[in-house]
């Protein structure tokens, strides 16, 4: 099956792989895992039965900075399933007055169609680059001798006429410039090559970004054919000249028909939509200035999310099977204040816990792209060696909490602010400290930052 992705992991597996990145949060881990292996079990039951299993949709619900978006984006990345973020709250924005929420689908589908267009092009790349390869010595070869005049070759070469039989073939001096070719040998050699311009001027985009494409019509296409692609004359070394060919070989070889299938095809079967600061549309629509309605943002997004058809520029596409996870901090309002229908499409609940010291300790050391990893690679640019001891650790875990708790929320964001504090001068002098180390310890920490932790209102200003 063409919408079918690669790996297919397990529950299990998807948490695992999830643990890599976010600390804890097991929950919310867990059902978007099930969520997303149910739509595997979905496309293996009969065909009947499959059409009537909708996605059990999600709501994660939690305070800010602990982890909800890192999961979605995460996830993202986990499978080949079409995955956009969009934030509810932009459709309630003056600027978007009267923009559809059907543009979400459309962009998803934009951007399936790119994923499975750049597969196809890695599947078509060595054909490509066969191709490439012969017209590029077509274009080093002389005329081939066939066409040239055996007079001039024996006159060129010094040769007798006899020895024009046993002269090598063209094809050996063809398969000597490819060897020349393969070794390298030619990489400062200079070819012209026709270069066709790209299709999409800038004026046609100001076109297709204001909705025209709503009337499904592919308005690229048609300009594009009115006016003819330009070529462009252009001196390139071979290298370039090869990938320049290359990729024009690939865009003639993909069968743009089958991937725009296979594109919508992959939406409506493992498409995922996460609605981000879904709260935010939540409420008491006490007219706030010239805001879109909230409830009416939830109203437009009702259809989306139950089934329905939407026209986009490659076709109609099924909304039905799309998953849904939303997320939002619900401080200010509960999921029970979203409209009844909508609340009914989002099945699924996961608290996220809110995040204390022992956590703080385990993000700031234990993720693939843990902040003290990354503070550590980019003073290593410099030459400086960058240690922290376990007491540091825990003193700016100790802090974060601290500050959280005195002043706002802010979860694990507030690492980032309280580490650029604390390594401000270090970062500043870096440059003059090659190949020096430095020790970070808990009495670094709390000296620099002991002054500002205790006075609440530099605290709420510096971290
Ligand atoms: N549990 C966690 N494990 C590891 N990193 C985390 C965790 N929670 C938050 N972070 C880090 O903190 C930052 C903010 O987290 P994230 O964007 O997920 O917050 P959020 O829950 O979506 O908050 P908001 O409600 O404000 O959107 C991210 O850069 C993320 O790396
Ligand atoms: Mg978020």
């Amino acid at each position: 099956m063409i919408y079918m992705t690669s790996k297919q992991l397990t529950p299990r597996e998807i948490v695992e792989r999830l643990d890599k990145y976010i600390i804890g949060q097991g929950d919310a881990k867990k059902a978007v895992a099930i969520a997303l292996r149910n739509r595997w079990r979905r496309q293996n039951v009969s065909e009947e039965l499959s059409e009537e299993i909708s996605p059990k949709n999600i709501i994660m619900i939690g305070p800010t900075g602990v982890g909800k978006t890192e999961i979605a984006r995460r996830l993202a990345k986990l499978d080949n399933s079409p995955f956009i973020k969009v934030e509810a709250s932009k459709f309630t924005e003056v600027g978007y007055v009267g923009r559809d929420v059907e543009s979400m689908v459309r962009d998803l589908v934009e951007l399936a169609v790119n994923m499975v267009k750049s597969e196809e092009q890695e599947n078509v790349k060595p054909k490509a680059a066969e191709i490439a390869e012969e017209r590029i010595l077509d274009i080093l070869l002389p005329p081939k001798p066939a066409e040239r005049k055996v007079e001039d070759l024996v006159s060129d070469r010094h040769i007798e006429m006899h020895e024009v039989e046993q002269f090598p073939q063209a094809d050996t001096t063809r398969e000597k410039m490819r060897r020349l070719l393969h070794e390298g040998k030619l990489d400062n050699r200079h070819v012209d090559l026709e270069i066709q311009e790209s299709r999409s001027g800038p004026m046609i985009e100001v076109f297709t970004s204001s909705g025209i494409e709503d009337m499904g019509l592919n308005i690229k296409e048609m300009f594009g054919n009115i006016f003819p692609q330009k070529k462009k004359k252009a001196r390139v070394k071979i290298p370039e000249a090869l990938e320049i060919l290359e990729n024009e070989e690939a865009q003639r070889l993909i069968d743009m028909d089958k991937v725009t299938k296979a594109a919508i095809g992959r939406v409506e079967q493992s498409g995922i939509i996460f609605l981000d600061e879904i709260d935010k549309i939540v409420g008491s629509d006490s007219t706030h200035g010239p805001d879109v309605s909230r409830e009416g943002v939830q109203r437009d997004l009702l259809p989306i999310v139950e089934g329905s058809t939407v026209n986009t520029r490659y076709g109609m596409v099924k909304t039905d099977h799309i998953l849904f996870i939303s997320a939002g901090a619900f401080s200010a309002s509960k999921p029970s204040d979203l409209i009844p229908e909508l609340q009914g499409r989002f099945p699924i609940r996961v608290e996220l816990d809110s995040l204390g010291k022992d956590e703080f300790i385990r993000i700031l050391t234990e993720p693939h792209n843990a902040l003290l990893k990354q503070y550590i690679e980019m003073m290593a640019t410099e030459g400086v060696t960058l240690l922290f001891k376990d007491d540091a650790i825990a003193e700016i875990a100790e802090v974060a909490a601290v500050v959280n708790e005195r002043t706002e929320n802010i979860g694990a964001r507030r690492l980032y602010t309280i580490m650029e504090t604390l390594l401000d001068e270090i970062s500043f002098n870096a440059p003059d400290m090659a190949g020096k180390e430095v020790v970070i310890d808990g009495s670094y920490v709390k000296e620099k930052l002991e002054n500002i932790v205790e006075d609440e209102d530099l605290s709420r200003y510096i971290l």
